[in-house]
């Protein structure tokens, strides 16, 4: 069901590589609310070509900008505003990558090159994002910027490895960004920490299978998908969240806050 609630509003929206990517979903989510966008990716991820589907599908252009590069920001930043003619309401940075979880390198055996790219692409970027925004000018008053997260940022999960670093890290650039950006700008700056999903850079992540399950047994809602996902971040989006900034949103069917399932005890139960 469609509801109107981004109509007339712009953005930028990062991340989407194919259909399962959190982002694929949230743009098909915002194009039926009304909202228009650019789509971006890493140039490499271009080169599969899915989202060519996805800009038809919702009358998007596509700009290929590597989340690491100022240059490549700043680029995205004017040409998106001059494409959609006017000032931002929204971004979404849906965007992870851990070189070490890649290579199957254990948290204790870090290769810290590695380490600093994925900080650097799932982290900094984030940064990087915001900053291009913010020196550019272009979000609309009360618009809003929201990124992706996970829970390892507050608890350990040992095959998420240096990602867990890297959200931590995110988690409090939108803290600390938030601020900034809503004091002068009006803007609010969120983080959602989404349930394991099953997409390219979940599945990446060592057990994953294991993970996801236990997850959907722990949580009395069950784990959210991809969609729920899209359909939250369309909230945070519209104007019924507007005083709502600098938080990290846990979308998770109520895992954070669940000491034990029956189900989980029930494992263990002979
Ligand atoms: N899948 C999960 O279980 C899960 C759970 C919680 C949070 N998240 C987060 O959700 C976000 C989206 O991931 P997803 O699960 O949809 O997987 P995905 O693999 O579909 O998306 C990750 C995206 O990051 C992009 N990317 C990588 N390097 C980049 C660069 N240098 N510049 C620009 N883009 C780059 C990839 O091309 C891809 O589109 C990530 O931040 C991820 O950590 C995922």
């Amino acid at each position: 069901m469609a509801y109107n609630l981004l109509k007339g509003k712009r953005g930028i929206i990062f991340g989407a590589l194919d259909e399962n990517s959190i982002a694929w979903k949230t743009a098909e989510r915002v194009h039926q609310e009304g909202g228009s966008f650019v789509l971006t990716n890493a140039p490499i991820a271009m080169r599969m070509g899915q989202i060519n589907k996805l800009a038809e599908a919702t009358g998007s252009q596509i700009i290929p900008a590597d989340a690491t590069s100022e240059a490549d920001l700043e680029a995205l930043v004017s040409q998106s505003v001059e494409i959609l003619g006017g000032k931002l309401d929204f971004v979404l940075h849906s965007i992870g990558m851990s070189v070490n979880v890649r290579k199957g390198k254990k948290y204790t055996d870090e290769n810290y090159d590695w380490t600093a790219k994925g900080w650097d692409v799932s982290a900094l970027s984030f940064h990087k994002v915001m900053q291009a925004l913010y020196k550019a000018d272009a979000m609309q008053e009360w618009g809003s910027i929201v990124a992706l997260t996970y829970m390892a940022a507050q608890r350990t999960f040992p095959d998420y490895n240096d990602m867990a670093d890297n959200k931590a890290y995110l988690e409090s650039v939108a803290r600390s960004f938030g601020y900034f950006f809503g004091k002068e700008k009006k803007v609010r700056v969120n983080t959602i920490s989404q349930s394991p999903t099953p997409t390219t850079a979940g599945q990446g992540v060592k057990g994953f299978d294991g993970f996801i399950s236990y997850a959907e047994k722990m949580s009395p809602l069950g784990n959210a998908t991809a969609q729920d996902c899209a359909d939250y971040t369309v909230t945070l989006f519209s104007d019924l969240t507007r005083k709502v900034t600098m938080q990290n949103l846990f979308h998770d069917g109520g895992f954070s806050n669940t000491g034990v399932s029956q189900e989980v005890i029930e494992q263990f139960t002979k």
